[in-house]
């Protein structure tokens, strides 16, 4: 009983937490690893319902968003992350995760090798044959809005013991784990709705401009967070400080060239490559998108000014804009001829070495309309060559590190067909 009555207080505590973090992602990912920390499970996963095109219907299918598991975590290298298969399940009685998305009840499994003959679910084994992890006890259970809508299911797998041993989840851990589900529903709820706020803005830049899709932009924050990730890491960044900058990059990540609202239909719809002229007024999507963020005080003002200002910048000071204002777009720095002198090395800040590296990879690996994709061959070579010119070399090393994450990361935003 004190230990239930400890849990709860940090259930709460958590609530206060989880209401911080705006992004989706990261939100999920959080969840779900304070979801496992409250029953002591080993792993786990978190699902998200989306809905798909299938012969012309549209239906509900749950897709993976995460998957967590310390037994296999303690077999890698620090610092690195799992990477796991990204797969949807139907909202079915065929898995476990899909009856409790058809019930939207709480379903816990004492031994799923031993499933009850009159069970309406059943448990599919072959992911555990292809992982060689043995998924004992499970723990599945909806995530609801205040009126019952699905947002998506979280399976904690095998509960342990203070001495690791693995246990079936208990009546307290049913208990707990509803009450956790509620806080992080309406955490969830709120992130979805500026999720949603953001991504109308960049509807708004992508009825201007048909190139910048909501994947391309959703892919270059997914790899720019990773990227971050990395370097927080190599930087002994402590975990607070990781936590709320990688939250607000990834949205700033998003909005890069937001700034695009304000550039000439002629130019951003021309079906062709850019004159030099027609490069140079495009250039000021940059300051335009700066302009944007007008709250310094702000974190997420701050660094979503500093992305859209900074993400074509070139460590070797060859980018643009350069030192500029980005209220007035007046030079601050000028060379001889009163052009702006372009920032260098550690002069662009890290989010926007980090943009930088992420968009050109992502553009480079898609088709546009005057060129198409790159093979990854190509793509790489390119990438390696800028380094210490174009890109920051350490992130360029950083990049090639993680590389299993960043591929991972476009399959979970594959191009539209
Ligand atoms: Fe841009
Ligand atoms: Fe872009």
């Amino acid at each position: 009983m004190a230990r239930k009555k400890l849990d709860f207080r940090a259930i709460i505590r958590l609530d206060a937490e989880l209401s911080e973090i705006q992004d989706l992602d990261i939100l999920l990912e959080r969840i779900l690893l304070e979801a496992r920390k409250t029953v002591h499970a080993d792993a786990g996963s978190i699902y998200v319902v989306e809905t798909a095109e299938e012969n012309g219907n549209s239906v509900e299918r749950l897709r993976i968003k995460y998957a967590q598991n310390d037994t296999s975590k303690k077999g890698l290298p620090p610092g690195q992350k799992m990477i796991y298969s990204v797969f949807t399940v139907p909202i079915s009685e065929k898995s476990i995760s899909g009856y409790c998305a058809l019930t939207k009840k709480l379903i816990n499994v004492h031994d799923m090798y031993n499933i009850p003959s009159d069970a309406l679910y059943s448990f599919n084994s072959d992911y555990d044959k292809r992982s060689g992890y043995k998924t004992i006890s499970t723990l599945t259970f909806p995530l609801l809005t205040s009126d019952s809508r699905l947002l998506g299911v979280i399976q904690v797998i095998n509960k342990k013991d203070r001495k690791g041993n693995t246990i079936p989840f208990s009546e307290d851990d049913e208990f707990l784990i509803t009450h956790f589900a509620a806080n992080a529903s309406v955490a969830l709820q709120r992130a979805y709705m500026t999720r949603m706020m953001i991504l109308r803005m960049i509807k708004m830049a992508e009825l201007r401009d048909p190139k910048e899709t909501g994947t391309h932009v959703n892919r270059v924050a997914g790899y720019s967070v990773e990227i971050y990730e990395r370097w927080a890491y190599r930087h002994a960044v402590p975990e607070i400080e990781r936590e709320r900058f990688r939250d607000t990059l990834k949205i700033a990540a998003m909005l890069h060239d937001v700034g695009k609202v304000a550039i000439s239909d002629v130019i951003l719809k021309k079906p062709a490559r850019f004159t030099p002229e027609e490069y140079l007024i495009m250039q000021h999507h940059t300051v335009y998108g700066a302009g944007l963020f007008e709250d310094p005080q702000s974190p997420e003002d701050r660094i979503s000014r500093d992305i859209s200002l900074t993400h074509h910048e070139n460590w070797d000071g060859t980018g643009y804009p350069g030192w500029v204002d980005p209220e007035t777009a007046t030079p601050i720095k000028t060379d001889a001829d009163g052009k702006p002198l372009g920032k260098v090395r550690e002069e662009i800040p890290l989010s926007g070495r980090i943009v930088a590296i992420a968009d050109v990879y992502d553009a480079l690996c898609s088709k546009r309309v005057y060129k198409d994709p790159w093979s990854e061959e190509q793509v790489l070579a390119e990438i390696h060559n800028l380094a210490g010119t174009k890109f920051d070399p350490e992130l360029v090393d950083i990049f090639f590190e993680i590389l299993p994450n960043i591929k991972q990361m476009q399959n979970l935003y594959p191009e539209r067909q």
